[in-house]
């Protein structure tokens, strides 16, 4: 133990072997790879007090043949938008973290997701110097398309908010670009982590434990990132009288697909119709993403390619359908819509961000861009810890973060609105969805609210 190096970063494995060993001596294998002094202390911390409470060496080996303990800064949970943004931001300022994640690096980058990215969003990539491919290959759009019935109207959001865009960047692109920046920068990420569980949430300990191919693991932090999705393990850890959970469910989904055709239009149309909303976008010049509204109970199968470009073309009207390219999809899915806001956002030494504590419908791409912003309070308060030990922006966060969310769940909501046919729709719901289209069409103001929410609202 004496010569392991203390004064800088060290990681230790304790490797306990058949029945022999003894607090400090033969049989505890110290690895030196870059941990810290902290874990010097845990590790004979740990050896110490089964020592005192009377075990023997037996009873340690008993215990666990073999037990890695790994002492960070921040355990950051899930390798998602959010959970690898937040690591690049620690990185950068040189705060120690692991990124514990449950799936495999292909599958979290094959998920496909939106692709509108805010200028937040950008903005932060090339603060990080992330943005390479995203500036060569990522579209700036700055205006979008609002289609009624057929006839189109450009909104021309750069002109109504001095110059903010959104870019067409899709999320699997910027899951690459995070991911393949990480080693370089030190992000240590640990992937197939099965079974997290956390603990000591509400001490100055908390331990994040799993299991890695079967054998136990334990990491010991100071801060946890719950960066863990709608369905992780994060918010499940809050004590259930402390959430107020927040939802909206609505009755259809989106059935979307991607095609390797050029685009219908070089921005997006978000096209409300009789039949149902249809969103016309984008990954690249050569590649479509649409979505039609659809029924939950729907079936991917009863929707053959050729069902779903001519119920696209009645929805986007004559003037976009005459330029839509039809081809074979290579993915098709139905994804159902939701609200959903869990308060508040930090319990203890557990804080929240993206996915864990807020989902939004995706009509206006708010998902992604809102777990940017989530991680960029987050990461902002705790670099004012690390580095002048002020408690004030982890004190905020909640409060900070949630102010943003509500604002877009709020567009979200709004969008998906007015732009879809409800079950319930009757002549006079029908009638005020279209004078509100028409409302945005014929002012400027309204279009003005539209397009500083569509770019992102400022954090
Ligand atoms: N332990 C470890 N990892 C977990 C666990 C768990 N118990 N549960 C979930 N995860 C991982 C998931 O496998 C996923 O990779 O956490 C990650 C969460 O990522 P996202 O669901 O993408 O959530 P987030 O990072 O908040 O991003 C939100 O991006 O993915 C889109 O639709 C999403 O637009 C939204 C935004
Ligand atoms: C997408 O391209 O997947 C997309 C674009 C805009 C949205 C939602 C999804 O509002």
């Amino acid at each position: 133990m004496d010569k392991v190096p203390v004064d800088q970063p060290v990681r230790l494995t304790v490797k306990v072997e058949g029945g022999n060993v003894l607090p400090g001596h033969a049989g505890i294998v110290v690895y030196p790879v870059d941990s810290s002094k902290f874990f010097v202390v845990a590790a004979i911390a740990i050896i110490a007090a089964a020592a005192k409470n009377g075990a023997e060496a037996g009873d340690l080996a008993d215990l666990r043949d073999e037990r890695i303990i790994v002492r960070t800064s921040v355990a950051i949970i899930g390798a998602g938008p959010a959970g690898m943004f937040l690591a690049h931001l620690l990185a950068r300022s040189g705060i120690d973290a692991v990124v514990l994640e449950r799936r495999d690096r292909a599958y979290v980058e094959g998920r496909v997701r939106a692709g509108v990215l805010e200028q937040v969003t950008t903005d932060l990539m090339r603060d990080l110097g992330l943005a390479e491919r995203l500036d060569r290959e990522g579209l700036v759009h700055a205006g979008t398309q609002i289609s009624l019935d057929g006839e189109l109207a450009r909104i021309d959001m750069a002109a109504l908010t001095g110059g903010s865009a959104v870019t067409v960047y899709g999320q699997q692109e910027v899951m690459h670009d995070l991911f393949e920046a990480a080693s370089a920068r030190g992000i240590q990420i640990v992937w197939n982590a099965q079974d997290v569980v956390l603990e000591g949430l509400d001490t100055d300990a908390p331990v994040v434990s799993w299991r890695q191919d079967g054998e136990p693991r334990e990491l010991r932090c100071d801060f946890v990132a719950g960066c863990d999705g709608y369905h992780g393990v994060s918010r499940a850890s809050i004590p259930g009288d402390v959430l107020r959970t927040f939802e909206r469910i609505y009755p259809f989904g989106w059935l979307g697909i991607l095609a390797e055709v050029p685009p219908a239009n070089h921005e997006l149309i978000y096209a409300n119709h009789e039949r149902g909303f249809a969103l016309a976008s984008m990954r690249s010049p050569t590649r479509s993403r649409y979505y039609i509204q659809c029924g939950l109970d729907e079936d991917v199968m009863d929707w053959p390619d050729e069902r779903f470009w001519d119920e696209l073309c009645l929805r986007l009207g004559s003037e976009a359908a005459a330029r839509i390219t039809r081809g074979p999809s290579f993915e098709k899915s139905i994804a159902p819509l939701r609200s959903f806001v869990s308060e508040p956002m930090r319990w203890g030494r557990l804080f929240l961000a993206g996915d864990a504590a807020h989902i939004v419908p995706p009509t206006g791409a708010k998902g992604m861009n809102l777990a940017v912003s989530d991680v960029m309070f987050l990461g902002e308060a705790l670099v004012e810890h690390y580095r002048g030990g002020s408690a004030s922006g982890l004190d905020t966060y909640s409060s900070r973060a949630l102010a943003r969310v509500w604002k877009a769940e709020r567009f979200s909501w709004w969008f998906t609105s007015i732009t879809h046919r409800f079950p319930e729709m009757d002549g006079f719901a029908r009638r005020i969805q279209t004078a509100e289209i028409e409302y945005i069409r014929g002012s400027p103001a309204a279009q003005r609210v539209l397009a500083e929410n569509y770019v992102g609202l400022p954090l």
